[in-house]
């Protein structure tokens, strides 16, 4: 008796610290509204199995309680903004610098290191000025052959749709965007690759997604027996174990090479700068395996599916489709392939309007989750403890009224007029995200994205029977469609 009523008083006590542990993190309750959910659960059962992750749930959220607001993801605080004021002081903060752990721990553990998009602040600084290198404008220039030639196989794949009604193109779009990554960033072309000619490679790396987003959604998985009871474990270790493969590959190729008298230097590449530094005994043979695993899947997943929407809207509204066909035939008068040069890109103005309009309604990247490294107070007075995640909803903010108007939810290029964008806030729109770490490949995939589209649009125009109130959104580290439109490719001369 004596035994049961000690048990009780430890468990009791224990349960009094926890709840006095926590306390700070309670305090949030008084300064934020939103949705509590269940306990320790919190809003994860309600968003995963009601709502299916899908986005609209976010936006119902915010309507409700406001535009910056707190939630809990299991037994964690979750504050979610769409405020642009509040997105452009966490962005600028150096007290969040640092990416979500609940991101950053499963990444890390599949590609067994650290990568630019995973690494913490005090080895960020260093690691992004290096590869900050790999992305300057002469070595984006030296990408566009392989743009041009990626683009024109892709347009000829596309040939073969013509006459065949909707088809659903994302894998195929994603294929040439995964060349096109590998190629400009580890400096290889996969082609003739086992795993890429049966998609082996690109389901591992989709899958890993998955497993990321469900491991930010549900932070109990990140223990390994719950993760290995809830099967997540066998399907990281299979699919991080194809993704090794092919990288390990790669690197080994590029460690064994030696380069040719009398070639011409090597460009400064993601793989070339980072065995560089292994090679200076700067970086371990595994963080050269991660910045490359990385950068290949931050560099094809987000312009795989920028190209596939920016064709899905204009299939859905011919006129802008029309549009950008004249842009493009004053530039390209005959239809077929032709060569994009750097200059071309910057004179398709309305097509880079067309993408920023794509970019802002279907953002490649829906969510950034930052983790504060410090007590941060916001200029609402809201305090976010150390170590609290602050998720910054960039498809919440690209459609919050009070910035973009009561149309905000309406696809229309010319909010990318130079007069609106110079009246708008400037964190209204960060689809590459702003401040401190934002993007390293913007520029490149802003060029990607518009050589490939051009050299479509010249080449095809693109029908679909899918309404654009039909589209439905759903979380990911990517964006994902609940329903992939299919398109029609009709041939242009
Ligand atoms: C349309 C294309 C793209 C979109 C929409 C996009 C979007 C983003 C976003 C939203 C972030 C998160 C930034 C943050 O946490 O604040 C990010 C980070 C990053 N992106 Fe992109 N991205 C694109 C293309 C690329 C390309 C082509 C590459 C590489 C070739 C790339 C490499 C990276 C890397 C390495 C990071 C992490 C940067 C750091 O932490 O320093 N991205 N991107």
């Amino acid at each position: 008796m004596l035994t049961l009523e000690l048990l009780l008083f430890v468990g009791l006590f224990s349960w009094i610290y926890f709840l006095w542990s926590r306390r700070r993190l309670y305090g949030l309750l008084l300064q934020l509204p939103g949705p509590m959910g269940l306990p320790l659960l919190g809003i994860a059962v309600e968003y995963l199995i009601f709502y299916k992750r899908k986005m609209k749930i976010r936006t119902k959220y915010m309507d409700q309680y406001g535009s910056t607001i707190l939630t809990w993801l299991g037994p964690m605080p979750f504050i979610m903004t769409r405020d642009p004021k509040i997105v452009e002081e966490v962005f600028m903060s150096p007290e969040c610098i640092n990416r979500s752990s609940q991101f950053t721990i499963p990444l890390t553990s599949s590609a067994k290191g650290d990568g630019l998009l995973s690494i913490e602040a005090n080895r960020w600084i260093e690691r992004r000025k290096h590869m900050n290198h790999t992305f300057r404008h002469n070595i984006l220039l030296s990408f566009l052959p392989i743009f041009n030639a990626e683009a024109k196989s892709l347009v000829t794949f596309l040939g073969t749709q013509v006459g065949q009604g909707e088809k659903k193109i994302l894998n195929d779009i994603v294929r040439w965007s995964f060349r096109v990554a590998t190629q400009t960033t580890v400096g290889t072309d996969v082609k003739q690759d086992k795993s890429f000619e049966n998609d082996t490679i690109l389901k591992s790396y989709e899958s890993l997604l998955h497993l990321i987003t469900m491991n930010v959604m549900l932070p109990f998985t990140h223990n390994k027996i719950i993760s290995t009871l809830c099967g997540f474990e066998e399907k990281r270790a299979g699919s991080a174990s194809h993704i090794e493969k092919m990288i390990d590959k790669i690197i080994d190729k590029k460690l064994n090479s030696k380069p040719e008298s009398g070639a011409e230097p090597e460009i400064t590449s993601v793989i070339n700068k980072a065995i560089e530094l292994y090679r200076k005994g700067e970086l371990p043979l595994g963080e050269v395996r991660a910045e490359c695993t990385m950068m290949v899947v931050a560099a094809f997943e987000t312009t795989g599916v920028t190209v596939c929407h920016t064709l899905t809207l204009l299939a859905m509204f011919p006129e802008c489709q029309q549009t950008v066909f004249e842009e493009l035939k004053d530039l390209y008068p005959t239809a077929g392939d032709f060569e994009v040069t750097y200059e071309d890109v910057q004179k398709m103005v309305y097509l880079e309007r067309v993408l920023n309009e794509t970019l802002r309604l279907i953002p490649s990247v829906p969510f950034v989750p930052r983790e504060a490294t410090q007590d941060f107070r916001l200029s609402n007075g809201v305090v976010i403890p150390k170590g609290v995640t602050i998720g910054v909803d960039i498809f919440n903010t690209h459609r919050n009224k009070e910035f973009w108007g009561p149309d905000a939810d309406k696809f229309n290029p010319d909010h990318f007029l130079p007069d609106n964008v110079r009246d708008r806030h400037p964190y209204a729109y960060i689809p590459f995200s702003k401040g401190r770490r934002n993007c390293i490949g913007w520029k490149y995939g802003m060029m990607s994205s518009k050589l490939a589209l051009a050299k479509i649009l010249r080449n095809y125009k693109v029908t679909t029977s899918f309404r654009f109130e039909d589209l439905d959104f759903v979380d990911n580290v990517g964006m994902e469609l609940a329903l992939s439109p299919g398109i029609e490719f009709h041939r242009r001369t």
